[in-house]
Parts: C-alpha cells; sequence; structure tokens
C-alpha cells in the first residue's frame, strides 16, 4: 500500500481485521505526516471476507473517521469463489458501509466534543451509507449479498428489512459461517461486520432498515447476545432511532426460491483446551467529569506494553465488563473464537471467525486465539474498545507478540 497524506494533521491508516506484521499495523505508532507516503507491505494470509481500513491516529481516530477517513476491503479466495453465492462485485454483491452523522446548516459534518459523546459516543441523526443519503439499489438478480459494515463511531445497530423478509446471515467478521443462518435482524455495533444474501425472487421492493440500538443499562442482555436478534431496543440514551439503509428495488424474477449451500466452508472446533494461558481483561469507565476509560485499571499509554504474547501458543482471553454500557472489544492481528459469554456458547452467528466481540454490560466473554507467523518484541499491536471516542479517551491497551 502506499499511503499518502494530504491532510494538515497527523494520521494513520490500519487495517482492520488484517492479520499483519505490527510494522504494517497502522495503528498509533505508525503515523503519517502531512505531505508524507507511508508504505507498508503484507502478504494476505488470511479468509476472504470484509474487511475496512480506518485512522487509528492517537487520540483522534473518533474526529478522522468521522471526517471520512475509513473505507472498505474485499478479500477473495477461491475457496469462497466456488461457492453457489453471489459474488459479482456491483451487480449482486454489493458493500454497505454505514455511517451516522450530523450535518450543520452549510452542509460539512458536525464533530460534537461534549461531555455526552464523549460518554455515549460521538452520534448523528443521518444515517450515510457508503457516503450517501437515501440509497437505492436497482437489482438485477434474484439473490443480493449485502456486505455490511457498521463503520460508525459509536451507534450500534440491528437491521432487519420492513417486510420482515428473513435473509440467510452466511458471514460474520473475518469469513464465512459454517452453515448459512436463517434470520431476520442481524446486530452490529461498531467495527462489525456481517454478509447477508437476500432473496429478491418474489418481486417485490424490500427496504432494509437499521433501528439504533440503545446500550446504556444494567446487567446482562441489554445488548441482546450479539446476532440473533434477542436485543432489546432502548428509547432512552443514545437509542430508539430508526433509520432507511437500502431502498433495492427487484430485478426480473428468474430463479425463484433458489437456495443456498448448505455446508460453506468448515472451521476448526472453538476448543477451549488447547490452551496454554489465559488473560484477563476488565474494562470499565467512570462516570466522573474526566471519564477514565481503563482497561484492567490503567488508560492508553504509547510507551507502556501491557501485554507480552509468545507466538504460536493458543490463549484465552477473557473479556469482563464493569461498566454499565456494552463495548465492542477489537484485538488487531488475529482472528478470534467466541468460546462463551457469562458461561453459555454464543449463538451460531458468532461462531465464526471474529475480530470486534460486543461485551455487554456485567458480562464475561472468553475468545480463543492464537498469534502467528509475526513475532516484533518492540513494536505493539492494540486491543480496545470500538466505540472510538472511547479509544480515544483511554480505552485500549498494547501487546507485543514475541
Ligand atoms: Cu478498527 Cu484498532 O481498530
Ligand atoms: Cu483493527
Ligand atoms: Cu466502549
Amino acid at each position: 500500500m502506499n499511503v499518502r497524506s494530504e491532510l494538515v494533521e497527523i494520521a494513520t491508516l490500519h487495517w482492520h481485521g488484517f492479520h499483519l506484521p505490527a510494522a504494517a499495523d497502522g495503528g498509533p505508532h505508525q503515523p503519517v505526516a502531512p505531505g508524507e507516503t507511508w508504505s507498508p507491505a503484507f502478504e494476505v494470509r488470511q479468509r476472504a471476507s470484509l474487511f475496512w481500513y480506518h485512522s487509528h491516529a492517537h487520540q483522534r481516530a473518533g474526529p478522522q473517521v468521522y471526517a471520512g477517513l475509513a473505507g472498505a476491503i474485499y478479500v477473495r479466495d477461491d475457496e469462497s469463489e466456488r461457492l453457489d453465492l453471489p459474488n459479482e462485485y456491483g451487480v449482486d454483491d454489493i458493500p454497505l458501509v454505514v455511517q451516522d452523522r450530523a450535518f450543520s446548516s452549510d452542509g460539512s459534518f458536525v464533530y460534537s466534543a461534549s461531555m455526552h459523546s464523549r460518554m455515549m459516543g460521538a452520534r448523528g441523526d443521518t444515517l450515510l451509507v457508503n457516503g450517501t443519503v437515501d440509497s437505492v439499489f436497482e437489482a438485477a438478480s434474484d439473490r443480493l449479498r449485502l456486505r455490511v459494515l457498521n463503520g460508525s463511531n459509536a451507534r450500534f445497530y440491528s437491521f432487519s428489512f420492513s417486510d420482515a423478509r428473513s435473509f440467510h446471515l452466511i458471514a460474520s467478521d473475518g469469513g464465512l459461517l459454517e452453515r448459512p443462518l436463517h434470520s431476520k435482524s442481524v446486530l452490529l455495533a461498531p467495527g462489525e461486520r456481517a454478509q447477508i444474501v437476500v432473496d429478491l425472487s418474489d418481486g417485490r421492493a424490500a427496504e432494509l432498515r437499521a433501528r439504533s440500538a440503545g446500550n446504556m443499562g444494567m446487567g446482562g442482555g441489554m445488548m441482546g447476545r450479539g446476532m440473533m436478534g434477542r436485543e432489546r431496543l432502548d428509547g432512552g440514551m443514545g437509542g430508539g432511532s430508526d433509520f432507511g439503509v437500502l431502498d433495492i428495488l427487484p430485478g426480473i424474477s428468474r430463479r425463484r426460491g433458489a437456495s443456498l449451500p448448505r455446508q460453506l466452508v468448515s472451521l476448526p472446533a472453538a476448543d477451549a483446551s488447547v490452551a496454554v494461558r489465559q488473560r484477563r481483561f476488565v474494562l470499565d469507565m467512570g462516570m466522573g467529569m474526566m471519564g477514565g476509560f481503563t482497561i484492567n485499571g490503567k488508560s492508553m499509554d504509547m510507551q507502556r506494553i501491557d501485554e507480552r504474547v509468545p507466538m504460536n501458543e493458543w490463549e484465552i482471553w477473557q473479556i469482563e465488563n464493569a461498566s454499565m454500557m456494552a463495548h465492542p472489544f477489537h484485538i488487531h492481528d488475529v482472528q478470534f473464537r467466541i468460546l462463551d459469554r457469562d458461561g453459555k456458547p454464543p449463538p451460531a452467528g458468532e461462531q465464526g471467525l471474529k475480530d470486534t466481540v460486543v461485551v455487554n454490560s456485567r458480562e464475561s466473554v472468553r475468545l480463543l486465539l492464537r498469534f502467528e507467523d509475526y513475532a516484533d518484541p518492540d513494536l505493539p499491536y492494540m486491543y480496545h474498545c470500538h466505540i472510538l471516542e472511547h479509544e480515544d479517551a483511554g480505552m485500549m491497551g498494547q501487546f507485543v507478540v514475541t
């Protein structure tokens, strides 16, 4: 990649979801100064899916992503291309990068730096899809594959169709699920992706909608259990808004009721017994004037390495949320598996490859992971909350792979 900055402030570009050397990661340790070009190189060694890139500038990720420093990346591979799935970019396979924004009367973005948006994350009242409002897609096929990225700073959304039609969930963050999953809604927190296939062979228009799911409150289950539509929607703080995402005009019906492959890929079983050690990460946010966004009691410090992780060893990372708000926890360089939520196995939609996981208030989530191929004793990767204002406020830590 050649990343050239024509900006007036220091920026970075991080390849979210990619397995890569720390020097190529694009986190806060790889700043790109105005007028400079940063040229990282890495081999793409992972399964096909929807990934993305975005600013990860130190304490500036929120405003920079909000202003536009983000985009989608398709990774393709032969295994997924052989499957009978919609696969033609722009024709029956389209990306939907979903981001909310607030506008001022002259049409420019308004990024609020108030205490409220620092606590709740920056939220707008207008939903953009691939940078546009009121998006319309004229389908040319009976099956349409939508690759949805929640690229918002802070909002969680539950996506569903206005006529309550069902669809198939086929992929999570890092690749295809083992089997298509029949669903009516899918919940995505910032950073998360999902791919769905919707059947349009009934010849009727379909409208994809996003309900902004509240993420405040005590007790487990506030954000439901991930992608199974069990989320409770909250009309209170930060919740309640209902947005149109995409109007889909049907194509000409040719293959009514076209079915999907029963099996998509096979994934190794997520077996906790292979782990040689466990680490614990406690997310918290003080409610005082300065917020106090911490992981294990510490706010992000670029000079401090929080964890040293040996390469090629399976580990369990236990993420606990001590705060009153749900946080999407993201880890660089790896696709992990979710072992359990409060001891219970995750729903089918969360059993595939993930790099970002919602941890609900007072919940404990165990992840199984292993870092491979790239060690660097000095240059760290990040783990953090993907509500960008929380990340900027310090809910982030650093680890090296050795
Ligand atoms: Cu998508 Cu560390 O970020
Ligand atoms: Cu990332
Ligand atoms: Cu958070």
